[in-house]
């Protein structure tokens, strides 16, 4: 019994192992061979059922090596057929996501000139989206942003309409000069459509130092369009109003604009209209901590929705959070 106990619970699972088992066992100078060499010494009496006892064993140590030997030799010719030249099973990879590939890229084109990457919560108080921007209490330039609001114990938040609160943040806890950009998902209250969507992506600079001037402004404006739109790229600068800038402007882009995927062709009047930007309106400057009569700055926001509309043609806001792959699929050619 031990033996047999021994023999089964020997690893055998090369056909070496086997060999070795064979010799041991079964071979002429085996285990087998030396017990029936020992049956002589065995009592007369007993010697018909020690002979049994020993032809047993040795039947099933030969089937458990025949068994072995047929298992092992099967699983060689498997191994056999293999044809290690024949071409692999694709994985299937995924893609990059547009609005990935063009906030990598809009970050690319700000660090290659100093901008640092800033991110803050999307869950914001009032202070930081609206009070430290210049936004008075209950002034009409709050219902620009269609806001969520939401309940947070006892405070009343909001979903941020902007990544300007993270300005705000960066602000408040830095001193000038202060370059950097903050990249994030914001929040509005509209109804969805084509053209409008409740949530949507922005990225926004702001460049805080001495003697920082509105043509800072423009030529940073036009070197980024530029590096997104080509060589070509030509901007233009319309008035416009936002709470937290004077002067403010509305910033739009050549239709010149050419890509590896054509050109883009606008309609009517040969612009589009790509960002918002201004001079940091003094008060936002006081309100974090900054003082107006040593520093000025600039700032701009921009959708990343509108960008990456703009650079591949896509027509429906909706495809950007559908996840269908027949729209996602298209970009996996991109970097
Ligand atoms: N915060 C503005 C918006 O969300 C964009 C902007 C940023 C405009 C900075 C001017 C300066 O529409």
């Amino acid at each position: 019994d031990t033996l047999w106990r021994e023999i089964q619970s020997g690893n055998i699972s090369t056909l070496q192992e086997l060999e070795t088992f064979r010799i041991k066992y079964l071979g002429s100078k085996g285990v087998v061979k030396e017990l029936f060499g020992e049956l002589k010494n065995v009592p007369n009496d007993q010697k018909k059922d020690v002979g049994q006892l020993l032809n047993t064993f040795r039947t099933q140590a030969e089937a458990f090596y025949e068994e072995c030997k047929e298992r092992l030799s099967a699983a060689s010719a498997v191994h056999s057929k293999l044809d290690y030249s024949r071409p692999g099973n694709a994985e299937p990879v995924g893609s990059r996501h547009p609005l990935s590939l063009v906030r990598s890229e809009i970050i690319g084109i700000f660090s290659r000139i100093g901008y640092t990457v800033s991110e803050g919560p999307e869950i914001e108080d009032d202070w930081h989206n609206f009070s430290a921007l210049n936004f008075p209490p209950e002034h009409p330039a709050r219902d620009m942003q269609d806001t969520f609001f939401v309940e947070k114990g006892e405070q009343e938040m909001a979903l941020r309409t902007h990544t300007s609160s993270v300005q705000v943040r960066v602000m408040e806890s830095s001193t000038p000069p202060i370059r950097t950009i903050s990249p994030g998902r914001v929040y509005r209250n509209e109804a969805i459509s084509a053209r409008a969507h409740c949530f949507f992506h922005q990225v926004e600079g702001l460049y805080i130092d001495k003697n920082v001037s509105f043509a800072d402004l423009k030529q940073t404006l036009l070197y980024f369009a530029k590096e997104l739109f080509g060589e070509n790229a030509v901007i233009r600068m319309r008035p416009s109003y936002f709470p937290f800038t004077e002067p403010s402007a509305e910033v739009d882009v050549s239709c010149t604009i050419c890509n590896s995927k054509g050109c883009n062709v606008c309609k009517y009047t040969g612009w589009l209209e790509i960002l918002g930007c201004g001079m940091v309106d003094p008060n936002v400057l006081e309100a974090s901590g900054i003082d107006s009569t040593v520093y000025s700055g600039f700032a701009f926001g921009m959708g990343i929705e509108r960008i990456s509309q703009l650079k591949y043609k896509v027509n429906d806001l909706r495809l950007y959070s559908e996840n269908d792959v027949r729209f996602l699929r298209q970009f996996t050619s991109e970097f």
